[in-house]
Parts: structure tokens; C-alpha cells; sequence
């Protein structure tokens, strides 16, 4: 996971991410149709890398609600955010959260999200796999997965995408990654856009699925 999962690694410009960072890619794809005061997702909040991207996409007037079960996740992803200046709220994992600006900690299973999001999104990010530098044993498993990926689809406004990163070389990774291929390959063309971007030339890199809804 960690040759060319890290936006931070070297790269060939100062300030541009190597070509094969997926995790920028995925960044990138889901931060560009979000606007200030928009709604984002982020299913998998780890360290706080993605949910801070979201949020400085849209902005104060916006709301980010993300999830992680762990509670130290969360609270690395709490300091990054509040190092970034912004406000962080926990929210319990079995209420509706009303729509309101601010950045919003979920310790639940994102497979609550159905529960929690009452209002659409317009991007929705997953990071799969495990924590870096955390317990390798605490992965995203594909039955949660799935569940929160198929509410993901039913949440998501008109031209709003949903970004995974799957990481197929942990124990686990690569059953997880073909369930998710599955549901991503199974989405009607009349209803998506969908996208795969991989590194072709190393076996088991972690690599991107977006769906995009059409209408
Ligand atoms: C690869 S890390 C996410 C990285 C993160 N997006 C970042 O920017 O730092 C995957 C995270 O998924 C979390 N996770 C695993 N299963 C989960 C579940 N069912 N619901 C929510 N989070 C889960 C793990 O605790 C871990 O923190």
C-alpha cells in the first residue's frame, strides 16, 4: 500500500504528485465537481487525508460527514483537520445529521450512511484497505463495503461521484476488490459514467473506480 498510495511521495515537478499516485487521482476526481457549500462523503476517514481535501473543496459554507470505525483514526483525522483550521463535530452513527456547514466525525461502520445522510451528496469517497501505520487486520470488509456503496448510489445529486480506491494486495484485498469491480460493472450506462484507472505495469497496485451519475 504504501509505495503508491501517498500523495506525498517524490515527484517529477515540485508541487505535482507522481502520475501513478492513485490516491491523488481519486482526490482529484472527486474534488473537482464539488462546489463551495456542497455535501461530501468520505466512507473511510483514517488519518483525515481525504476528509481535509473534501473540505477545502467546498469550503466553510459546505458539510463533510466521514466515517471510520476506529476511534484513533478519528482522532488523527481530528488533529489534521483542526491543524487545518477547521471545526471538527462528532456526530453518533445511528441519528439523520440536518444539513449544516462544518466537518462531521462518524465513528460507525459506513454502512450506516443510509441512516446518517438525509440530503444528497456530491461526492462520495471510499479509501479501502487499512489504516497506514495502524492494526493491518482492521481492513474494509466487502459486505460492509458493498452495503455503503449501494446507499452511496441512492445519496448521490445528479452528476455527483462516487470515488473508491481499492487496495488488492492485502489479505483480503484482492476478494474485496473483485466485489467491488463487480458492483462498479453492474451499473447501467443509461444511469452512469463509470471509470477504471490502474497502474498496468505493477501487479497488485491499488487502483480507482468512479461512478458518476448521469441524471
Ligand atoms: C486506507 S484507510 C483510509 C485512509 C484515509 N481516507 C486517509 O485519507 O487517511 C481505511 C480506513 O477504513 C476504516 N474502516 C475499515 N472498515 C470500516 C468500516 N466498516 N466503516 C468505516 N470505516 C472503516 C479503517 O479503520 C481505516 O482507518
Amino acid at each position: 500500500m504504501s509505495l503508491i498510495s501517498s500523495p506525498q511521495r517524490s515527484a517529477p515537478c515540485p508541487g505535482s504528485p507522481p502520475l501513478i499516485s492513485i490516491v491523488s487521482w481519486s482526490q482529484l476526481l472527486a474534488c473537482e465537481v464539488l462546489l463551495p457549500g456542497d455535501l461530501a462523503v468520505d466512507l473511510t476517514a483514517g488519518k483525515g487525508r481525504d476528509t481535509c481535501r473534501l473540505a477545502r473543496a467546498i469550503g466553510p459554507a459546505g458539510q463533510v460527514v466521514a466515517f471510520d470505525l476506529q476511534a484513533s483514526a478519528l482522532e488523527q483525522a481530528a488533529a489534521l483537520l483542526r491543524n487545518h483550521g477547521l471545526v471538527v463535530n462528532c456526530w453518533p452513527g445511528d441519528r439523520a445529521l440536518p444539513k449544516q456547514s462544518g466537518v462531521f466525525l462518524v465513528q460507525a461502520c459506513h454502512s450506516t450512511i443510509g441512516k446518517v445522510l438525509q440530503h444528497p451528496a456530491k461526492a462520495i469517497m471510499a479509501n479501502l484497505g487499512y489504516l497506514p501505520g495502524g492494526d493491518p487486520a482492521l481492513i474494509t470488509r466487502p459486505d460492509s463495503t458493498l452495503a455503503a456503496l449501494q446507499q452511496s448510489l441512492h445519496l448521490l445529486a445528479p452528476r455527483g461521484r462516487l470515488v473508491v480506491t481499492v487496495y488488492p494486495g492485502h489479505p483480503g484485498g484482492a476478494e474485496e476488490g473483485a466485489a467491488v469491480n463487480a458492483f462498479f460493472c453492474h451499473l447501467t450506462r443509461d444511469h452512469w459514467h463509470v471509470l477504471s484507472l490502474r497502474v498496468v505495469n505493477y501487479s497488485d497496485a491499488p487502483y480507482l473506480l468512479v461512478a458518476e451519475r448521469i441524471v
